[in-house]
């Protein structure tokens, strides 16, 4: 199979300000949500502190950008958004992931940089999250869908818009990271042969799951740790 798919180490932002309009079909990413805390202090504490389950036996690198507050977290989005939405081509699509937190402010945000919002689908991770005893169970993660103006009416399928399926730990390499299943779901709205760039591309699950249903796929990653975990798993060459 040729290998289709680049990782790129650096900033998304600084990145992809120097990229040419219309360059991909879709951006399908999983951001950091500067959230995981009901508290100021909870929100702003390491991701690794966040998002580690406690008495995990693997241990992963942390990253940044996760502890912003809701404004400055609210302009940043907006922000890259905006570059997204001049990258992507008319008609092409953002599947952005968000927890209920930050449901509100990502969903304003799309909006606010030129997206059509298109709907929810909701990722239900299953009984195996952690539970919280005297609230419902917090097993559902959101991929907000948007579209660069009209959606494209040639594409004949309408897959579901809600994906039950674990993380399953001996497949994670990310601390957050999604299952491949799920994002080979995502992907099944697009057109064969797509061009999809992942600006927060982390262990490189978008990567991979493009490769497997046949599309391009370009990833940005902030973390050498995570970069150099990403061009692992998709058999790239580090750079020297
Ligand atoms: C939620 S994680 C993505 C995990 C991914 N979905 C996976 O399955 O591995 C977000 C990633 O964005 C990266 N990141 C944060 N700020 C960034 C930036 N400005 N440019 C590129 N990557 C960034 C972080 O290092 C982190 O790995």
């Amino acid at each position: 199979m040729t290998n289709t798919q680049t990782m790129i180490q650096g900033d998304c932002m600084a990145l992809m300000e120097t990229w040419e309009d219309n360059s991909f079909d879709a951006i399908v990413t999983d951001p950091p949500y500067a959230s995981g805390g009901m508290s100021t202090t909870a929100r702003m504490a390491d991701p690794l502190k966040k998002y580690q389950v406690t008495g995990t036996r693997k241990i992963y690198p942390s990253f940044q950008n996760d502890t912003r507050d809701q404004r400055t977290h609210l302009l940043w989005t907006i922000r890259w958004m905006e570059q997204a939405f001049r990258l992507t081509k008319n008609e092409g699509w953002l599947m952005v992931f968000s927890d209920w937190r930050q449901l509100p402010l990502t969903s304003d945000a799309l909006q606010i940089a030129g997206w059509t919002w298109r709907g929810i689908v909701s990722w239900d991770k299953t009984e195996s999250c952690r539970p919280q005893l005297g609230l419902f169970r917090n097993q559902c993660e959101y991929i907000l869908t948007a579209t660069k103006g009209r959606y494209n009416k040639t594409v004949r399928t309408c897959p579901a818009g809600c994906v039950r399926t674990p993380m399953f730990s001996k497949d994670k390499l990310h601390l957050t990271a999604k299952p491949i299943p799920l994002m080979e779901h995502l992907l099944g709205i697009l057109p064969p042969g797509s061009r999809i760039l992942d600006p927060f591309a982390g262990s490189g699950t978008t990567l991979a799951a493009a490769r497997n249903k046949g599309h391009t796929a370009i990833g940005i990653e902030l973390s050498p740790d995570y970069h150099r975990i990403a061009c692992d798993r998709l058999g790239l060459i580090l750079p020297a």
